[in-house]
Parts: structure tokens; sequence; C-alpha cells
């Protein structure tokens, strides 16, 4: 018996893995995060499994209904929204399940700060203008930030910001972000990347608060840098003509031209 764990995806249902989907359908248990997980991708469970919202369940619930199907000898899919590796409350369970010696897989996802890009169709890192995505998030009621995670300590780096479960916090990521990015600095507030109903907000740090539509109140990813709707950016040098490098030796002397794909 194994415990699965599948990252869902941003929203639309076929933004899933094909091992999660996979993954889904030989499970007799599907235990998935409701909040968040598109009710389609439960239709890849088998017609009789058990398949359980856990958004009202606390750990220990969730820890039963795990516990019942290991004594059956039942593999769990256990879905969560996005990717699992950021906010998915897996690192938890992950330690419970090592304690009770029960095993697990995990199976990564499409996270929604992709989704939020792929919405604007934009690369977040841009030659010159940043090379670096910060995911983060402001305080919430149930968790505070260590110290040194503030916005306004990123900001000083300059890099890409994805700020997630901030939406009810934006007139105060306006105020850490303003300093050091400059008012007119554009920021996106993406809504339900790939769900029907997605929504995209484009402003600037200035003119966000009377741009934002006061109706989306979770389920928002706020991006914010340069590189958001940049066009004058340098090429990298990936494919520039004469640029030198292992797939494509510009001459005999070139250090790659010995290369073989065996190398490494
Ligand atoms: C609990 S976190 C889950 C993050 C998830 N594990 C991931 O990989 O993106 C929930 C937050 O992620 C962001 N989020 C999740 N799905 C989203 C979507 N489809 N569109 C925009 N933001 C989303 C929002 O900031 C939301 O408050």
């Amino acid at each position: 018996m194994t415990v699965h764990f599948i990252g869902a995806g941003p929203g639309a249902p076929d933004l899933l893995t094909l091992r999660g989907r996979d993954l889904i359908a030989a499970s007799p248990v599907c235990l998935y995060a409701g909040s968040l997980v598109p009710e389609a991708i439960l239709g890849h469970c088998a017609p009789n499994a058990r398949v359980m919202n856990t958004a009202a369940m606390d750990l220990d619930d969730i820890m039963a209904e795990i516990t019942a199907a290991h004594a059956k000898g039942h593999d769990v899919a256990r879905l969560h929204s996005g990717d699992l590796s950021v906010w998915s409350a897996m690192g938890e369970q992950l330690r419970r399940l090592k304690a009770a010696d029960i095993p697990f897989t995990v199976t990564p996802g499409v996270p929604s700060f992709s989704a939020a890009a792929a919405a604007l169709g934009a690369e977040l890192t841009l030659p010159g203008i940043a090379q670096s995505v910060v995911l983060t998030r402001t305080p919430g009621r149930a968790s505070s930030m260590p110290a040194g995670e503030s916005l306004t300590n990123f900001a000083a780096t300059g890099a890409t910001l994805a700020i997630h479960l901030s939406i009810g916090n934006l007139d105060q990521v306006v105020t850490d972000l303003t300093p050091a990015y400059g008012a007119d600095c554009p920021v996106a507030v993406v809504y339900r990347a790939s769900w029907p109903d997605q929504q995209v907000i484009m402003a600037t740090l200035e003119t966000l608060h009377a741009a934002m539509d006061e109706t989306i109140s979770r389920t928002a990813l706020i991006l914010v840098g340069r590189v958001i709707g940049a066009d004058g950016f340098d090429e990298s040098c990936l494919y520039a003509p004469d640029y030198d490098r292992r797939y494509r030796p510009m001459s005999a002397e070139s250090p790659w031209a010995s290369w073989s794909h065996g190398d490494d």
C-alpha cells in the first residue's frame, strides 16, 4: 500500500500529468483538497473508489482515512492543487507517514505561478531585467512569515515576485514594493489561472488599487516586476548565431567540437 501525493495543477483538468492521472485511476481511495482541486479531475477515479474531500477535515481525520486504507492494503491518491512543493501542507502529512512507516510517492503538478505566467504569455526571467523568480506570500491569519522573508527584503533584489495567498493584502504589497520597484513598475493579478473564469488585471503599482476588481478575494496571484509586458530586453545567447555551445560548436577548435552526447 502506498500514498501517492499528486499535484493536481492550477485548475484546468487537462493540466494534470499523465502519471498523476494513472495513479488516480489505479488507487481505490482518493483524498482531495476540495477548495482548489477541480472536480473534473475526480472523473479519473475508478467507479467504485472511495473519494473524499478533505477541505473540512483536520490532519488527524486525514491520517485516520489513510491508516484505514493502509490496513486494507488500498493505495491512496492524495490530491493537492498546483504543485506539492509550495503551500500544499504535504510536509506535515509526510512526517506522519514516515512515523507510521507508510510508504509514499510524490508526483509533481503544474504550479499556479506557471499557469499565471502562461495566462500573460510571459517569461518571468528576461535577460538584463530579471533572472530570478521569488515565490512568496505575505503573512496570513494562520501563518506568520519568518524573519528576513519580508517583501521589502525581496524587493531589494529586483527579482520577479510571484506573490501567493495575498490578494487580501494588496495595499500593503503596494506599499512595501513601491520604494524599490518604483510606482510605474508593472503588476499583473491573475485570478483563477487556467479556469474558465480566469481574469487578468494589468496595472502598475500606482494604478493597481483602482484597477482591481473588488470581487476578487481569493485564488489570485500577484506578479510584480519589470519583466511583465517588457519588450526592450536583450536576446539570450542561447540562439545567437555566433554563440559557441555544446549543441552547436562554431569551429573544429571549439571546446565543444569533440563532445559527444555520451559524455554527460
Ligand atoms: C494554498 S496555495 C496553493 C499553491 C499551489 N500548491 C501551487 O503550486 O500553486 C493557494 C494560493 O495559490 C495561488 N493559486 C492557486 N491556484 C491558482 C490559480 N489557478 N490562479 C491563480 N492563483 C492561484 C493563490 O495565490 C492562492 O491563494
